[in-house]
Formats: structure tokens, C-alpha cells, sequence
């Protein structure tokens, strides 16, 4: 091994190099999935993690294989203004601030292609998580924040918040919506030196989107990226948040970070590069 890999591994061991060493993290959504692999990473990084979900059993057994010096389940459903108000009030009686909030819960709906068969109930139960969750989520961290003029808030989006076509009308509109949440917070939470951020990855196989993908596998799996020879993971996306909430991205704010191997930038029909024979 060269001294220079030797210095980089040491350092990576040292305490310093944990990049959120003391800071005290609040992630909806945590019992499972890319929530829980954020958490898991972030505690490995130094942070104090608070998991919020529904999932009470999930959750708890998450923060105790975590280990509960540093992991916290707090029962928390984002669609109640009372319990993440509660939710927020347990972290800051625990650790006395709140540095990262991360705002990942969210469901996914049955794609029913035709607008006609799509119901108001199920368009509103998707908004009312996705999209007012969100919010509530964001107003509730933003209070702790203020007072202590930092933080940095991260809501989980998704490529259907950039473009259409790929899911359905109640979930796109959601992930679209808080594009527009996360710009009108940045612009607003700037001046506390609160900074506001979306992470928006392309799909990967997790228990809500397991069925969709399986059922649609020459959609999901095919047309995927344009970036061969890796696929994407709940791990990416946690080091993408990591790199978010850390204070590496001390600069970034009201952006949105799209997470997809260049899915979003492309329209495949026109397919140039496609054509050309790649370099062996
Ligand atoms: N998995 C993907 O392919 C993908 C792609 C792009 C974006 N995303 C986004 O990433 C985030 C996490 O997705 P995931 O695939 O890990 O989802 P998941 O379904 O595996 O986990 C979501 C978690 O949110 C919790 N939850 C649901 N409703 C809640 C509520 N009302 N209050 C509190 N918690 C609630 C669930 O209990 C669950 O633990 C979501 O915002 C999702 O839209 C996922």
C-alpha cells in the first residue's frame, strides 16, 4: 500500500473524517429502505439519528441493531401536524438541536394508465404524504433551526419530478410539488443559514416499488440510464444525502440533485449516441 492510500485510510478511521461528527439527525420514513440505509450510514459518520415512521416495530428494531446510543425511534405519521410538531419537540428535549432533517417518507400508488381510473381519494392520500408531509416536515425543522441559524433540509424526490411519463399522475405531481417546496424554503430559510435541498434518484428495487418494477421490467429495468455498467443502490442515495447534509455542500442550496446515471437528461427516441458503435 503507498503512503499516500495509508494516509487516506487513517484518516477515513479518525474521528475528523466522519463528516457529520455531533450532528443530530431527523429522518422520516427510516424503518426501511433508502430512509434506513441513510440512517445506518449517518450514524457511521458521527450523527445522531432520530427515525420517524409509522412502522413502530420496524423502526424500533432498526434503532437497536443501530444501537440506541445513537439511533431513536419515535412513532411519527407526517401526515399529522401534531405528531411531527411532537416528533421534533422529543429531538430537541433529547439533544437540544436539530442539524439534518431529512424529509424521505412518501408511498407510491397502483400506475393506472388512464386519467379516468384514476380516483380522488388515492390522488389526495398521495399528496397528503408526499406533498403535505413534506411541508410539515420542513415548517417543524425549520423552527428548531431558526433559533440556531444552520441547518440543512433534504427532501427525498424522485426523476418523476423532472420529467413525465414514467409513473403515475398522483405521484409525479407530488414529486414535481416539492421541487417547488424545496426552491420557495431555500429562498426564504437562506437568510437563517438554513439550507434547503431535493435528492432525487431514478428507481431501485425496494418494497414500494418492488411490484411496479417487476410488473414493468422492460420499462423499469431496460430503459434505465445511459451510464452503463453500474446500477444504482439505497446506498447511493444515502451517500448522495450524506454529501447533501454535510458541510461539503456548504454552498448548495434550492437545488435539485438528481440522482439517475444521466436518465433525465436524454430523450432515448432520439437515441444518436445509441447508434454509434462503442469504443471496445
Ligand atoms: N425506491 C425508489 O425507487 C425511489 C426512487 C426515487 C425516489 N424515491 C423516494 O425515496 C424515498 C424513500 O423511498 P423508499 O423506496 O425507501 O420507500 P419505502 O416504501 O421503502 O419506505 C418508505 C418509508 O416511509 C414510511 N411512511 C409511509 N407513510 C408514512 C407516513 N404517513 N408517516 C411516516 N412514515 C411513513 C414507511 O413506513 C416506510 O418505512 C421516498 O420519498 C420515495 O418517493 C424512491
Amino acid at each position: 500500500m503507498s503512503r499516500l492510500s495509508k494516509l487516506n485510510l487513517t484518516n477515513f478511521n479518525n474521528v475528523e473524517a466522519r463528516r457529520l461528527a455531533k450532528k443530530v439527525v431527523f429522518i422520516t420514513g427510516g424503518a426501511q429502505g433508502i430512509g434506513e440505509k441513510t440512517a445506518r450510514l449517518f450514524v457511521k459518520h458521527g450523527a445522531k439519528v432520530v427515525i420517524a415512521d409509522i412502522q413502530d416495530n420496524l423502526g424500533k428494531s432498526v434503532c437497536k441493531d443501530i444501537g440506541l446510543d445513537n439511533a431513536t425511534f419515535v412513532h411519527c405519521d407526517v401526515t399529522i401536524e401534531a405528531d411531527v410538531e411532537n416528533a421534533i419537540n422529543i429531538t430537541l428535549a433529547k439533544y437540544g438541536k436539530l442539524d439534518i432533517m431529512i424529509n424521505n417518507a412518501a408511498i407510491v400508488d397502483e400506475l393506472k394508465p388512464n386519467i379516468l381510473d384514476n380516483d380522488l381519494p388515492t390522488f389526495e392520500r398521495i399528496m397528503k404524504v408526499n406533498v403535505t408531509g413534506v411541508f410539515l416536515g420542513t415548517k417543524h425543522a425549520a423552527r428548531a433551526m431558526i433559533p440556531a441559524r444552520s441547518g440543512s433540509i433534504i427532501m427525498l424526490g424522485s426523476v418523476s419530478g423532472s420529467i413525465g411519463g414514467i409513473i403515475s399522475h398522483s405521484y409525479s405531481s407530488s414529486k414535481h410539488a416539492i421541487v417547488g417546496l424545496v426552491k420557495n424554503t431555500a429562498a426564504e430559510l437562506g437568510q437563517y443559514g438554513i439550507r434547503v435541498n431535493c435528492l432525487s434518484p431514478h428507481f431501485i428495487s425496494t418494497p414500494s416499488t418492488a411490484n411496479m418494477i417487476n410488473d414493468h421490467p422492460e420499462k423499469y429495468t431496460k430503459v434505465y440510464s445511459n451510464l452503463k455498467g453500474v446500477a444504482l443502490s439505497e446506498d447511493d442515495v444515502a451517500e448522495a444525502a450524506l454529501f447533501l447534509a454535510s458541510d461539503e455542500a456548504k454552498y448548495m442550496s434550492g437545488h435539485n440533485m438528481v440522482l439517475d446515471g444521466g436518465f433525465t437528461v436524454i430523450n432515448p427516441a432520439f437515441g444518436l449516441f445509441a447508434r454509434a458503435t462503442p469504443v471496445e
